[in-house]
């Protein structure tokens, strides 16, 4: 199991640098201007609602569903991925497939389900999607990915963005070309992350190359990649200009991460979240899960308590706990009996200072 920050940089902010409170995507008001990412057994309604209720986040993203599987109505996943609520507005769609009539359909179909944007998966590395030309597996098919942009462009006045990485590896980097053609062909935003795909999670994201993309196009310009803090977010625009920043891993580790970029563009400054009210949000988040009835609510909960407790003094032994118990009640058991230890005993400054660097380890084992 690889770590997935395993190679973090020092990103300065220069002072006053701060995300922007509001870009506007094809006349959709993204407010702030942040960007929950599109992760595949994570971003599901509840957690999309769970991190609009914590605040600070302006557009949600589900995780990428077939085009294929939303068409051909066989794929009861993909109705489920598609399930959202009203108080997840704005919220984008983001399919993946490699037929440009397919792709338009299922934009069709996101469009008439109320979905505020449709958004193109160009990014994921996964051998079962690459395989079929799909993800990132498109990178190296231009031509292509402008017949699918005109069919989903055609088919769809919602506004439509595509999220990709630089190129298939550092030779083939097509960022610069693949971002101009997304404007030529009237895509309202691209979303970059700054990795080619055989870079996987290794190394840093390239900000350099999201400001070689800022400077190329005119439609706005979404970062992503390693932003693990509001310096970070902050330094990302002061580095490359872009509009929004867009955050995967660290809101699955820090679900507040969105409110506290939010009060630092607001005051310089943010708040750390309490032990106590750590607890109540895994609390929260576990309630959320077994009201929703989510397929496979287990195994959510065992991962995002092995996320939340990574650096945590005796999250080793929570994980265990957590990892052997055989059903919710079990595992909320665990938990309780986790933090209400915590609780009854005073942190130490270094605890405090681990609570929100905490990393999360891999959870879909490619994108
Ligand atoms: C568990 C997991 C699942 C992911 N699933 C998707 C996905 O469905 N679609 C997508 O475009 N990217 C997916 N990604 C990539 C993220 O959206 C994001 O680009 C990447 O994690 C880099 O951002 P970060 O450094 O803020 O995590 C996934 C990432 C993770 C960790």
């Amino acid at each position: 199991m690889h770590k997935f920050f395993d190679n973090p940089a020092e990103r300065i902010a220069p002072p006053g640098a701060r995300v922007p409170a509001s870009v506007s995507i094809g006349g959709v008001e993204i407010r702030p201007a942040t960007v929950l990412a599109p992760m595949a057994g994570v971003t599901d309604t509840v957690f999309r609602r769970f991190i609009r209720n914590l605040g600070g986040c302006g557009l949600m993203m589900t995780e990428f569903i077939s085009a294929d599987g939303i068409v051909r109505h066989k794929d009861k996943k993909a109705k489920q991925y598609l399930t959202f609520y009203g108080n997840e507005h704005p919220i984008s769609a983001q399919l993946f497939g490699s037929d440009p009539a397919t792709l338009g359909d299922a934009a069709r179909v996101v469009q008439d389900l109320g979905f505020d944007l449709v958004d193109l998966n160009l990014g994921c590395p996964a051998k079962k999607v690459v395989k079929c030309n799909g993800g990132s597996g498109l990178l190296r098919d231009l031509p292509l990915i402008r017949n699918i942009f005109d069919s989903v462009r055609a088919a769809v006045t919602i506004p439509f963005t595509v999220k990709f990485r630089a190129g298939w590896n550092d030779n083939e980097v097509v960022h610069i070309n693949l971002a101009k053609m997304a404007g030529d062909c009237g895509l309202a935003a691209v979303a970059l992350h700054a990795r080619t795909r055989e870079q996987g999670y290794s190394g840093q994201a390239r900000w350099e190359w999201i400001a070689a993309v800022k400077d190329a196009v005119k439609i706005p310009v979404i970062g992503n990649g390693d932003v693990r803090s509001p310096e970070d977010a902050a330094a990302m625009i002061a580095q490359t200009g872009c509009d929004a920043v867009m955050i995967g891993r660290s809101a699955a580790s820090n679900p507040w991460i969105f409110r506290q970029i939010e009060q630092y563009t607001q005051t310089g400054s943010y708040d750390l979240p309490s032990d106590a009210a750590r607890y109540e949000m895994i609390r929260t988040y576990f309630a959320m899960l077994i009201e929703e009835k989510m397929v496979g609510a287990e195994g959510k909960m065992k991962q995002f308590a092995s996320w939340f407790t990574h650096g945590v003094p005796g999250g080793a032994q929570l994980r265990k706990a957590v990892y052997e118990a055989k059903s919710s009640a079990e595992i909320l058991d665990a938990v309780d009996r986790f933090f209400e230890a915590l609780l009854s005993s005073e942190p130490s400054a270094e605890h405090r200072e681990q609570l929100v660097t905490g990393d999360i380890r891999e959870r879909c084992a490619s994108c």
